[in-house]
């Protein structure tokens, strides 16, 4: 992966869990910068120490953007500019999950659903993303012509159908669709676009549900799932964002085993 080193990468949601885990290796491969967007600023200290005890040449900008405002996407995205020079690639990762019913209610479930955690799923989810794929293709656009690579995070929940989780799996599945429908028309500038979807991965989200870890690795187990190492789908998401993948575009590649 030599073609990350020297490089400048924009991150959203990357204050934490596998966004962070991206940021690591990205650190560990001499990347120059990367500038995290992320709603929570209580994580930016222990974040950029982590980042800086790998790399401590890596530049780390941490600003804090909510994703669903696209005023403040377009702010991030050109202090990141006017910071750095350059934004060789970006990672739409921040994401939210609201579990809307639980399988023990009365069918039909989506009937549960509230306009107020509908339109913040998806607010965070789909717009968030449209937002920052469109102030970073802008950006790039501006910036003298260079292979460039943006990926979005979806999950294997664009590929299944679970009820309880509606809002989330609706989300992603448009984001699949979003990043395969722009894909095509980005090929001419030299930007490529692509999505990852993985399965349960051992982050804040996947374990916010138990007491602890192994409550956790044991819940999944009986339900046919292994939670994912973040490692296993950041290695993924730095892989597209390098030129190793040079070529491929407009995919979106699944990450570990999905629920039976
Ligand atoms: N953990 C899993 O099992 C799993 C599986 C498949 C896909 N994903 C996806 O991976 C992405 C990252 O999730 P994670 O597992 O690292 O969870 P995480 O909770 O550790 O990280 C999510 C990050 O997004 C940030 N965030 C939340 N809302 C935001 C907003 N409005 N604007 C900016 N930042 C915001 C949070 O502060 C946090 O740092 C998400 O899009 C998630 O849907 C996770």
């Amino acid at each position: 992966m030599a073609s990350i080193a020297g490089k400048v990468f924009a991150l959203t949601g990357a204050a934490s869990g596998i966004g962070l885990n991206t940021c690591c290796q990205l650190a560990r491969l001499k990347a120059r910068a990367v500038s995290i967007g992320d709603v929570n600023p209580n994580l930016f200290e222990d974040a950029k120490k982590t980042l800086l005890d790998i790399n401590p040449d890596l530049q780390v900008l941490t600003a804090k953007v909510d994703v669903s405002s696209s005023e403040e996407v377009n702010a991030w995205i050109q202090d990141t500019v006017n910071t750095f020079g350059a934004l060789d690639g970006a990672v739409n990762c921040a994401g939210v999950i609201n579990q809307g019913s639980t399988s023990e209610q009365t069918p039909p479930l989506f009937l549960n659903e509230t306009d107020e955690t509908w339109n913040r799923v998806v607010g965070i989810n789909l717009n968030g993303v449209l937002y920052c794929m469109r102030a970073e293709v802008k950006a790039m656009m501006d910036l003298p012509k260079a292979p460039r690579s943006i990926v979005n995070v979806a999950s294997a929940a664009s590929l299944f159908h679970d009820p309880t989780i509606l809002s989330y799996c609706v989300t992603k599945a448009a984001v699949v669709s979003l990043t395969t429908t722009v894909s095509k028309e980005l090929e001419s500038l030299g930007i490529r676009l692509n999505a990852v979807s993985p399965s349960a991965t051992k982050t804040g989200m996947s374990l916010q549900w138990y007491k602890n870890e192994e409550e956790a690795v044991a819940d999944m187990a009986k339900r046919g799932i292994t939670l994912l190492q973040p490692e296993r789908v950041s290695d993924t998401i730095v892989w597209l964002l390098g030129q190793e993948s040079d070529g491929i575009s407009g995919v979106n590649i699944p990450i570990g085993a999905s629920a039976p």
